[in-house]
C-alpha cells in the first residue's frame, strides 16, 4: 500500500487497458492475456519502451471490471485482481484462492539497500552516493504465505530456492569468489517465480534501474521489491505450476532461438593462449588424445594491445590463416570482444567513435574515460541504433577471417577505475538519459549488436556469448556465469545457477568447466565435466596465472574420464538439440530443476544437487571431494539406471555407488532419447544414423533434424519424426514433415527390462 496514491476514485476502460484514477496518481492495468496482467504506474515517464519485451504481447481477451465500495475488481477466466485505496493490489486465482496479496501489517525494518552492499561497494571505490534511501522511487510489499518458495531471478548465486535471501539487480563484475550472500552478479533478470502450496505465479519487474528484492529476509511475513528509478511496471502471471510461468515469461520476453549444432560441442578456452603455437598445441593434443573438440576461444590475447577489432599478427600470424587451419581440423574459432575501446589517437575505432560521437560522455560533455584491459578506454553508447549498427559492421573483419562466434565480456560495463558515475550521459535511442537507467541493459544492447552483425554478415544462426545482460537477452545471446573459481562450492552452484537461468529464459547457458579462477584439482575437473556434461554451453575456461586446465594436464585417469563424458555429451547432442528446438516454442530450458516437472513433490523444492535434461533424463553428479557414494532422489514413476539398466521405483531416495568415473544418471520409463555416434567434432561425419535409447513402457517422442546451421528450417528444410514404442520396445516411425535428407538408419537400444 502506498500513501502517495490516496483514495481510488474511478476507472476508465480502453480496450485491454484499465486506467485506475486515485486521488494523487493514476495507475494502468492491462489485461495482456487471460493469465497475465501488467501493472504500470508512470512515475518516470508516461510510456516505457521495454528492452525485454519487443513485440506487443497484448491479445484480445474478455474480462470484466467492477467497482464497489471495496474498490475495483478486474477479472479474466484465469486471474482476478482486486484494487483498493492507496494502491492496494491483490491477485487471486479465478476460483478465489489467493496468489499474491499486498502486505498490510507493520514493516519491522525499512531498509532499502543493505548497508553491507553499500559498504562493500564504497570500499571498492564505487560511487555510492546514489544508494541513499530518499532516491528509492517506489516499493511493492507482498505477503509471504506459508509454503511459498521462490525461483528464477537469472544468474544469482546461492541455492535454487531464493526464499529468505536478498538480491539486487545491478550488473556487477566482482572478483571475489561468488557466495550465496552475493546480492548481484553480472546479469539483471528480474523475473521472480513463486511456487505456492497449490499454485504458481510470476512477477516480471520490467525496470532497468538499480532495484532490489528482499524475499522474506527483512521479515518472513512479507517480501518486497524496490527500485531506484523508472516506472513501477510489472507483469503478473498466474499458473498452475512453474512450467506455466516459464511459458508465460518467455511468451513476453522471447525464447532462446535454435543455435547452430556445433555450438553444442565441447569448447576449450583459456585466458593466456598467447600465440599460434599455444592454440595449435591445444587443438592438436585434443585430436591426439581423441577427446572431441568443436570450439577454441580466443581471449583478449589475440588483439593488439587489447584493441577491439584488431588482430595481433606478430603472435598469431597473418589474418585468416590460423582460423582456416583450425577449420580444416574441424575447430571453430570464437573471439572475445569487450566494449571498452582503447583511447588512442590513430586507432580506427577510437577515431571513428570520437568523430561520430559514438561514445558516452560525462555530465560536462567530455567523452567519458575509464580503465579496462586496454588501459584508458571509452564506452560505445549501445542504446543508439546507429552505434549498434557501427559496432555490428565491425565484426566483418572477424567474419571474413572465419570466426564462428563472438564472446562479449566486460559489458556490465566493467571499469577498473571505480564505477561509472550515475550521471554519465547515455542515450536510449533519441532520448537523453544516464548510466543509472542504461547500466543494466548495456550488455543486452551490446550482444544484440553482435547478434545482428553476425546474422547480417553470415546468414547463419549467430553464436554470441555474453557475461552481462538483461531480461529478454536470450533472444540474442547465450550466457555464461562469469568468473567462478575452481572451488567445490562453485561446482555445487552450477546446478542451481544454471537451472534458475534456464527458468529465467536462458535455455542456452553454461559455467566455466573446471572453474575460472584458482587452481583446479584432478578430482574437481572430473566431477565438473561429469556435472556439466549436459549443460548447453560446455566450455572449459581458466584464468591467466592459474594451473593449466586442459584434461591431459592432470594425467591419464583424468584424461580418460574427460574423454568418456565429452564423448557421452556428443552422443546426446540430438537430444539437447531437440530440447532447444522445442524450447524455441515453449520457452522450457534444457537443464531443469526437478521442481519444474514435479512442482508439488515437497522433496524437490530445495533439491540443489540433481537436474533433469528435458523430462526424461535425471543427472545426479557427485559434488563433494572424496565422495564416492551418492544419495539420489528419484521422483514419482519408474526409473532406469543409465549405467546398469537397473529398474528403480521413484518417490524414494537411493544410495548409488559413484566412483570417480561415474556420474549417476537415470532414464524414466517410457522414454525415447535420440543419440548419435560420438565424433571428434560436429561435421566430422554426416549424421545419417540415429540410435534411440528406449526404456520399457509405451513411449512417444518428436525428433527434429535439419542442416544445423542457418534459417532454412524456417522455410521447411527440416524433418520432423514421431517415434512411438510399445511396452515391449517395438518402434514405429512416422515422418510428420519431410524437407531434409532423412536418416539412412534408425536403431533402438533398450535400457533396462
Ligand atoms: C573476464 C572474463 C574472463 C576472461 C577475462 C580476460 O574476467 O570474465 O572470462 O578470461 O576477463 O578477458
Amino acid at each position: 500500500m502506498n500513501n502517495h496514491f490516496g483514495k481510488l476514485l474511478r476507472f476508465e476502460q480502453n480496450n485491454n487497458e484499465v486506467k485506475v484514477v486515485f486521488e494523487k496518481q493514476a495507475a494502468y492495468f492491462t489485461v495482456v492475456r487471460e493469465d497475465i496482467i501488467r501493472v504500470m504506474v508512470p512515475f518516470f515517464q508516461e510510456h516505457s519502451v521495454s528492452k525485454a519485451i519487443e513485440k506487443n504481447p497484448v491479445v484480445e481477451t474478455s474480462y470484466s471490471v467492477l467497482q464497489d465500495e471495496d474498490g475495483l475488481v478486474i477479472a479474466t477466466d484465469r486471474i482476478k485482481v482486486q484494487i483498493a485505496d492507496d494502491f492496494a493490489v491483490d491477485f487471486y486465482k479465478s476460483d478465489g484462492g489467493i496468489l499474491a496479496a499486498d502486505y498490510r501489517g507493520e514493516r519491522t525494518i525499512v531498509k532499502k539497500v543493505s548497508w553491507e552492499t553499500v559498504e562493500m561497494l564504497e570500499a571498492e571505490g564505487h560511487d555510492v552516493s546514489g544508494l541513499k534511501e530518499e532516491e528509492i522511487q517506489f516499493q511493492i510489499v507482498k505477503q509471504l504465505d506459508e509454503g511459498d518458495d521462490f525461483y528464477g531471478l537469472g544468474d544469482k548465486s546461492g541455492f535454487l530456492n531464493k526464499k529468505y535471501y536478498e538480491y539486487e539487480n545491478w550488473n556487477s563484475d566482482l572478483p571475489q569468489a561468488h557466495n550465496e550472500d552475493f546480492k548481484a552478479l553480472y546479469k539483471s533478470v528480474p523475473i521472480l517465480m513463486c511456487l505456492k502450496k497449490n499454485a504458481a505465479y510470476g512477477i516480471f519487474f520490467d525496470n532497468t534501474f538499480r532495484s532490489s528484492i528482499n524475499l522474506g529476509k527483512e521479515n518472513p511475513k512479507y517480501y518486497y521489491y524496490t527500485a531506484k528509478g523508472g516506472n513501477l511496471d510489472y507483469y503478473f502471471m498466474a499458473g498452475d505450476d512453474l512450467q506455466d510461468i516459464v511459458r508465460s515469461y518467455t511468451y513476453l520476453t522471447g525464447t532462446t532461438p535454435l543455435p547452430q549444432l556445433w555450438t553444442l560441442g565441447y569448447q576449450q578456452s583459456r585466458w593466456g593462449y598467447e600465440n599460434t603455437e599455444d592454440i595449435n598445441y591445444v587443438v592438436d593434443t585434443y585430436r591426439k588424445e581423441q577427446i572431441p573438440l568443436d570450439v577454441i576461444h580466443f581471449d583478449i590475447d589475440y588483439m593488439e594491445h587489447c584493441k577491439v577489432f584488431t588482430w595481433d599478427e606478430a603472435n598469431y600470424g597473418k589474418k585468416g590463416e590460423l582460423f582456416a587451419s583450425l577449420r580444416e581440423r574441424g575447430v571453430k574459432p570464437v573471439t572475445i570482444i569487450d566494449p571498452g575501446t582503447k583511447l588512442e589517437e590513430g586507432y580506427f575505432m577510437h577515431d571513428e567513435g570520437v568523430a561520430n560521437d559514438y561514445f558516452v560522455k560525462d555530465a560536462g560533455g567530455n567523452v567519458y574515460v575509464n580503465v579496462v584491459w586496454p588501459g584508458d578506454s571509452n564506452y560505445p553508447d549501445f542504446g543508439r541504433k546507429e552505434v549498434r549498427d557501427w559496432w555490428a559492421e565491425k565484426h566483418r573483419m572477424l567474419v571474413d577471417m572465419g570466426v564462428g562466434g563472438i564472446w562479449n565480456d566486460m559489458n556490465e560495463p566493467a571499469s577498473f577505475n571505480g564505477e561509472l558515475p550515475q550521471d554519465v550521459v547515455f542515450y536510449d535511442e533519441d532520448r537523453k538519459t544516464n548510466h543509472a537507467e542504461m547500466h543494466n541493459v548495456y550488455g543486452h544492447l551490446m550482444s544484440k549488436a553482435a547478434y545482428e552483425g553476425l546474422k547480417g554478415l553470415t546468414g547463419k544462426r549467430p553464436f554470441v556469448i555474453t557475461r552481462a545482460c538483461y531480461a529478454g537477452s536470450q533472444k540474442y545471446t547465450t550466457v555464461w556465469t562469469g568468473d567462478n573459481q575452481s572451488l567445490w562450492h562453485h561446482l555445487q552452484m552450477v546446478i542451481p545457477q544454471l537451472c534458475n537461468l534456464g527458468m529465467s529464459g536462458f535455455a542456452f547457458c553454461g559455467t566455466d568447466v573446471g572453474g575460472f579462477g584458482a587452481d583446479c584439482t584432478p578430482e574437481l575437473l572430473c566431477r565438473w565435466v561429469e556435472a556439466a556434461c549436459f549443460s548447453p554451453l560446455f566450455r572449459n575456461h581458466s584464468a591467466k596465472g592459474t594451473r593449466t586446465q586442459e584434461p591431459w594436464r592432470f594425467g591419464k585417469e583424468v584424461t580418460d574420464i574427460n574423454r568418456k563424458y565429452i564423448k557421452l555429451r556428443y552422443q546426446f547432442i540430438p537430444y539437447i538439440y531437440d530440447l532447444l528446438y522445442q524450447g524455441e516454442t515453449t520457452g522450457l530450458p534444457v537443464m531443469r530443476p526437478l521442481v519444474l516437472h514435479y512442482s508439488y513433490d515437497p522433496e524437490v523444492r530445495n533439491l540443489n544437487s540433481e537436474y533433469l535434461v528435458g523430462e526424461h533424463l535425471l543427472v545426479a553428479p557427485v559434488l563433494e571431494q572424496g565422495v564416492t557414494k551418492r544419495v539420489v532422489y528419484l521422483p514419482e514413476g519408474v526409473w532406469y539406471d543409465y549405467w546398469t539398466g537397473e529398474r528403480i521405483e521413484g518417490k524414494q531416495y537411493i544410495l548409488k555407488d559413484a566412483p570417480i568415473d561415474v556420474c549417476p544418471m537415470y532414464i524414466k520409463a517410457g522414454s525415447i532419447i535420440p543419440t548419435y555416434e560420438a565424433v571428434q567434432y560436429v561435421g566430422e561425419k554426416p549424421y545419417n544414423k540415429l540410435r534411440l535409447l528406449i526404456t520399457p513402457k509405451e513411449g512417444s517422442y518428436i525428433h527434429f533434424q535439419d542442416n544445423g546451421e542457418d534459417y532454412a528450417y524456417k522455410n521447411g528444410a527440416y524433418n520432423l519424426y514421431r517415434f512411438t514404442t510399445s511396452a515391449e520396445g517395438q518402434l514405429n516411425t512416422e515422418i510428420l514433415h519431410e524437407g531434409y535428407s532423412v536418416y539412412q538408419n534408425i536403431t533402438t537400444v533398450m535400457i533396462g527390462k
